[in-house]
């Protein structure tokens, strides 16, 4: 398995483009891209430095080629621990959209199997390419369903109670809610979504969960060089609210 992508880096600014490239514009100048096999090239143009690195899952993540809102890797990193997710899980997310906290998922799920559910062929395909572009392939262990989770009659192949976790990203989670027969007792669920309203509407919804959470992550940037130690100007200040809870009913 290997990386389809290149991350170079060049005074603060990074890029993601593909291995297969030969040439990549950028305002220092034209950039001759290496075969990386090693972990790091550094060429120098025009004075400046750039490094050829292969991309970590956040950088990557942050620059997948997206068509849906994606979460980002300081919710993903988040939602992979608290959920302790482990190597041997079962899992189940819906809806797949570009890949991005999927893309978490399979890097840490390795024998366990993950469904993910997505009703927009044009989102899966994405999601299906960036995976790829990480993963050199499609992990067997991945298994991608085209349907619609509000719709009643949706079923899923597998039996009741089958995932140790189910993570959703839906605009209105309270109609996949049938969903949740599919998790363990014991089984944690997460769910996340931009506006506490729609949070706030799952939770009145859902019966039989535990020990139910709702946070936001704030990641705030810090300036540090010789002259500066501050926060920086600007901030993502709004992602989305993760919710968390344990199925004990
Ligand atoms: C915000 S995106 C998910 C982004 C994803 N978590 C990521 O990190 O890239 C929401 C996705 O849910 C899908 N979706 C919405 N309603 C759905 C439904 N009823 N059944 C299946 N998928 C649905 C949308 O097509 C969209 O791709």
């Amino acid at each position: 398995m290997s990386l389809k992508k290149i991350l170079i880096y060049c005074n603060g600014k990074k890029w993601l483009v593909d291995k297969d490239l030969k040439m990549f514009s950028t305002h220092f100048g034209n950039v001759e891209i290496p075969q990386l096999d090693k972990d790091i090239e550094i060429s120098e143009i025009n004075q400046k430095k750039f490094y050829f690195l292969k991309p970590s899952i956040a950088e990557f993540i942050l620059k997948i080629k997206r068509k849906t809102q994606i979460i980002y890797p300081k919710d993903v990193a988040v939602i992979l621990f608290y959920s302790d997710l482990k190597e041997t899980d079962n899992v189940i997310e819906a809806g797949t959209g570009s890949g991005s906290l999927l893309i978490g998922i399979l890097s840490r799920v390795k024998k366990g199997k993950i469904i993910t559910i997505e009703k927009n062929e044009e989102f899966k395909k994405i999601a299906e390419k960036n995976i790829k572009d990480f993963f050199g392939e499609i992990p067997e262990n991945l298994q991608f369903v085209k349907g619609d989770v509000y719709d009643i009659n949706f079923k899923l192949d597998i039996n009741d109670e089958w995932a140790d976790k189910i993570f959703f990203d839906l605009p209105e989670p309270w109609r996949a809610k049938d969903l949740l027969k599919y998790l363990k007792k014991g089984g944690i669920l997460v769910n996340y979504n931009p506006q506490i309203i729609q949070i706030k509407k799952f939770i009145e919804e859902i019966e039989g969960f535990i020990d139910i959470n709702v946070f936001e992550i704030l990641e705030r940037k810090w300036i540090v060089d010789e002259k500066r130690a501050r926060p920086s100007d600007l901030m993502r200040g709004h992602t989305g609210f993760i919710m968390m809870g344990r199925k004990v009913k």
